[in-house]
């Protein structure tokens, strides 16, 4: 009688984050907190996409440390880099490469309808490079290569996301099957987190305006005077609505970090002022946040160590990368 070995494989998750900048509690919240609870469940690959913060201007020394700082950060968060592959983008050269390959099965107008371009050429008026307008094929590339199942982001990157797919359908169809074609995996709950200091915008690193978002390694006096002088509005009653954006933010916060329902929050504030909510959302993410800087704090003490893991990172993603990356040459018809 043969013997049925049972292998169970598990489901693919691929991720990637900028290292431009701080990282903030928007990013926690829209995706590193789904991409440190997928792992239980899943097979996972994540990226520091350093190829994508070139987009716009970087002083060198500054995008070094921070390729660092990033992925220091995502090990402090509790990514485990053997179970897993953790690595920097620009190590493994088949993401530039198979970009190549998709941007030219990708048409200019697909591209010219992407909002984040739209914003962000407005914002660098006077460095719109072509890296900025073709970056979603880029995008694209990061995700195809490793055949993922799903794709943990926030909501701003769902049009991306979008176009991923289109691009890995047209591809399949054209040449057979290469790609797997990916979900989206966004969070119920914060998803998109707002500015503090004008909710009707993304909380972003690279907003000038300090006091509009909170840095993971912020301290925490930090964290509570932010959220002490977060805007809301003159109707001083915690209740969540489209007429009160800036509370609003703060109790999607508030439910994402504690696990709260929005109607659980109405109850437990309800008679209170906004001092007092204010001081609870502070704190309840400023100790959530806590450990994460304390493991960070040593964690970018060692150089050499993270030196031994990104390099070891790289090795598996490009194992992986490779795979796809010829049998795409392949299927286009390059000769190998
Ligand atoms: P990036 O680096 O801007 O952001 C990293 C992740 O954080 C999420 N995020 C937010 N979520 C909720 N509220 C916010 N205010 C907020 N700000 C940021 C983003 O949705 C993202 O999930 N293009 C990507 C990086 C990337 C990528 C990839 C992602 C490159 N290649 C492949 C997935 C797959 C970006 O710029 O994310």
């Amino acid at each position: 009688m043969s013997e049925i070995i049972e292998t169970t494989q598990k489901k693919k998750v691929l991720s990637c984050i900028q290292p431009s900048g701080m990282l903030t509690l928007g990013n926690y919240l829209g995706a590193l907190k789904n991409w440190v609870a997928m792992q239980d469940e899943f097979d996972c690959t994540f990226a520091v996409a350093d190829l994508h913060a070139i987009t716009v201007r970087q002083e060198p020394a500054k995008l070094r440390a921070q390729i660092y700082s990033t992925y220091a950060l995502l090990l402090a968060l509790g990514i485990d880099p053997e179970k897993h592959t953790l690595f920097i983008q620009s190590h493994v050269p088949e993401h530039a490469n198979l970009s190549w390959l998709l941007s030219c099965n990708t048409q200019f107008g697909e591209m010219s309808r992407m909002t984040q371009f739209k914003d962000k050429s407005a914002k660098h008026a006077n460095n719109v490079n072509v890296g900025l307008f073709s970056y979603p094929v880029l995008m694209a590339a990061d995700i195809l290569l490793y055949k993922p199942d799903l794709v943990p982001v926030g909501a701003d990157q769902k049009q991306h996301l979008e176009i991923a797919r289109d691009i890995a359908i047209r591809f399949n169809n054209l040449y057979g099957d290469v790609f797997t074609i990916p979900d989206a995996y966004i969070p119920k709950t914060g998803a998109r987190v707002m500015s503090l200091q004008d909710p009707t915008k993304k909380m972003s690193k690279s907003d000038d305006n300090l006091n509009s978002w909170v840095a993971i390694l912020d301290s925490k006096d930090d964290i509570i005077r932010k959220f002490k002088r977060a805007v809301t509005d003159s109707e001083a009653c915690v209740r969540f609505g489209a007429e009160k954006p800036g509370i609003s933010n703060l109790m999607t916060i508030y439910s994402a970090i504690t696990e709260k329902s929005i109607a659980d929050i109405e109850k437990e504030f309800e008679g209170k002022g906004y001092g007092d909510f204010k001081l609870a959302v502070g704190e309840s993410v400023a100790d959530a946040l806590a450990p994460i800087k304390t493991a960070y704090d040593e964690i970018i003490k060692d150089k050499k160590a993270l030196e031994v893991l990104y390099k070891q990172g790289a090795q598996k993603a490009e194992y992986v990368a490779r795979k796809t990356y010829f049998k795409a040459m392949k299927k286009v018809g390059f000769v190998l």
